[in-house]
């Protein structure tokens, strides 16, 4: 029996151009170089211009997927926006990325699931594709979350980055197995519990206000790697498929040191690993999809090939998919 799949059609991404070194941050607050690589592996990240809105970044990078996939943006029906950074309380930045793009027709929307949101994005627009409601999506990951920083905050302040990446789906009839193209599987977790562990305290209905970005770090580390196994495991037997089948592993580019953990735990080789979190450090919703353009503009990645994707943050949320390309 055959299966309506979510084939992934291009990709693309988009960077601000500002360039912050850790030698600039260790001007600003007590750190250093070697504190933030030796914990974090980050080298750099880059850091939205003054006025630069996520949709705006979030517009570049759809440009790109659909020039990728050669579509025109007309042909586009559904707009799922992964953020936690939105340019306003409402409306959706999604619908913004909508007009720029000259779209009338379909649905718009975001999605907030912190760092997990691509993979969260994901799987909502698989479901609707699936489910015959719609045919062609872009699913995007963007954020500034340099503006939900306290940059006085050493313990927070050098993990993160601002940019943005995006895929287009489109609805395609596939064999029925898992060599089949497109998203074999998607898996979602949460776990309201650990709610206090990564926040912002700040909002609508709490403060009234946007708030900065709060973490305790350890707390954070201490369960990364053993959630992320567990979900990426229960996506391998919901296909049938092992570590030893995957060709990439593209994960949420957070820590240098929870990505090699993850991958030694599941059993991933580590030249499969794609990382860009040593030029981006930790830019949320929008790392995978970055990391995904990166090793597809390179060529490191191949039609046939098997992606796992995998997420963990705030809430704590997390996820993993396997997509074949
Ligand atoms: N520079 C120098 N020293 C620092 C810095 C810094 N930027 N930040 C913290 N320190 C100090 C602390 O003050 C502390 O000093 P003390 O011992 O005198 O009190 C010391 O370093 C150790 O602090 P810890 O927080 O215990 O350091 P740890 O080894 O746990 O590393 C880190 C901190 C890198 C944040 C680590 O906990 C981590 O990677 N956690 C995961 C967090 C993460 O990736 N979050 C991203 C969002 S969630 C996600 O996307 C998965």
């Amino acid at each position: 029996m055959t299966a309506r799949r979510s084939i992934v059609l291009g990709c693309g991404s988009y960077l601000p151009s500002r360039i912050v070194t850790n030698a600039e941050l260790a001007r600003k607050v007590d750190t250093s170089d070697e504190w933030i690589v030796q914990r974090t592996g980050i080298h750099e990240r880059r850091i939205a211009a003054p006025g630069e809105l996520t949709s705006q970044m979030a517009v570049h990078a759809a440009r790109a997927a659909l020039a990728h996939a050669h579509l025109d943006a007309q042909s586009i029906d559904l707009i799922v926006l992964a953020t936690s950074t939105p340019d306003n309380t409402f409306p959706a930045s999604a619908v913004s990325v909508q007009a720029d793009l000259g779209i009338t027709h379909g649905a718009a929307f975001d999605l907030q699931a912190v760092c997990s949101g691509f993979v969260y994005a994901l799987a909502t627009a698989d479901g609707l594709i699936k489910s015959g409601a719609f045919s062609r999506a872009l699913v995007i990951g963007a954020e500034t979350f340099s503006r939900l920083l306290d940059w006085t905050d050493r313990g927070t302040c050098v993990l993160f980055g601002d940019g943005a990446g995006a895929v287009v789906l489109a609805a395609q009839e596939q064999p029925g197995g898992r060599e089949d193209r497109g998203i074999l599987v998607v898996r979602l977790r949460s776990d309201g519990r650990y709610k206090s562990k990564l926040y912002v305290d700040g909002g609508p209905s709490s403060t009234g206000t946007v708030g900065h970005l709060r973490m305790e770090g350890r707390e954070v580390f201490r369960h990364a790697v053993a959630m992320i196994t567990d979900v990426v495991e229960d996506a391998f037997r919901a296909t049938g498929t092992t570590a030893a089948d995957v060709d990439w592993f593209i994960p949420h580019q957070a820590n240098r040191r929870i990505i090699d953990g993850s991958a030694h735990k599941l059993g991933i080789a580590p030249a499969k690993i794609v990382t860009t979190v040593d030029r981006h450090g930790n830019t949320s919703a929008a790392s995978i999809p970055l990391a995904l353009a990166d090793a597809v503009a390179d060529r490191r990645i191949k039609r046939g090939d098997l992606l796992l994707f995998e997420a963990m943050g705030g809430g704590f949320t997390w996820g993993a998919a396997l997509v074949r390309w």
